[in-house]
């Protein structure tokens, strides 16, 4: 049974790691960098906050998906995926897929391509842009914590 709880245990930490990194990102360091806090280049100010923690969160999300799929496994739980009441089940992997989607294909192929053309044209625009962008990812991610934690303890909401 050991290998279960070290397998939770790692799963929280690293959705601490990971979700507690993307609210700081959402509501205190892109608040501040739009604000020009840090000086008037924001482009390069975010590039630095976002070149720091981009690999803290890619390990974080693959370690999230490992330990995840790997108490489903050990613990037979596929055929939640069948059952509505374990919507934070369906929840946890869309979010999963969902910033896997974005760290490994649309930071280096969009976010380095796209956002600085974008930002010269209308940096007001592509900011405002990519913090509601954060702000719906945050939101989304507390919904699936609230429901997983709930969920994993019996109360099942639905
Ligand atoms: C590939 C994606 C994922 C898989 C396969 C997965 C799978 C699991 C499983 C099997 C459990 C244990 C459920 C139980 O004991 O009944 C769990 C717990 C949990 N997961 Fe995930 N998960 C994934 C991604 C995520 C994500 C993205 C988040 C957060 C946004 C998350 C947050 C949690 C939390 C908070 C718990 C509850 C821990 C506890 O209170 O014991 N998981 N997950």
């Amino acid at each position: 049974m050991d290998d279960i709880a070290l397998a939770r245990v790692l799963h929280v930490l690293a959705v601490v790691l990971w979700i507690g990194g993307v609210s700081m990102a959402t509501t205190v360091a892109l608040p501040a960098v739009r604000r020009g806090v840090f000086g008037p280049d924001r482009l390069r100010v975010f590039e630095a906050f976002e070149g720091r923690f981009v690999w803290q969160a890619r390990g974080a999300v693959i370690l999230a998906g490992l330990t995840g799929f790997y108490m489903v496994e050990r613990l037979d739980l596929w055929d939640r995926f069948a059952d509505i009441h374990f919507w934070w089940m369906h929840a946890m992997v869309c979010v999963w897929t969902l910033f896997a989607l974005l760290l490994f294909i649309g930071e280096p192929f969009i976010l380095h391509r796209i956002f600085p053309k974008w930002v010269a044209r209308n940096p007001e625009q592509a900011f405002s842009f990519l913090h509601r962008v954060h702000v719906v990812l945050l939101v989304l991610s507390y919904i699936t914590i609230f429901g997983a934690v709930a969920g994993s303890h019996g109360w099942l909401l639905l």
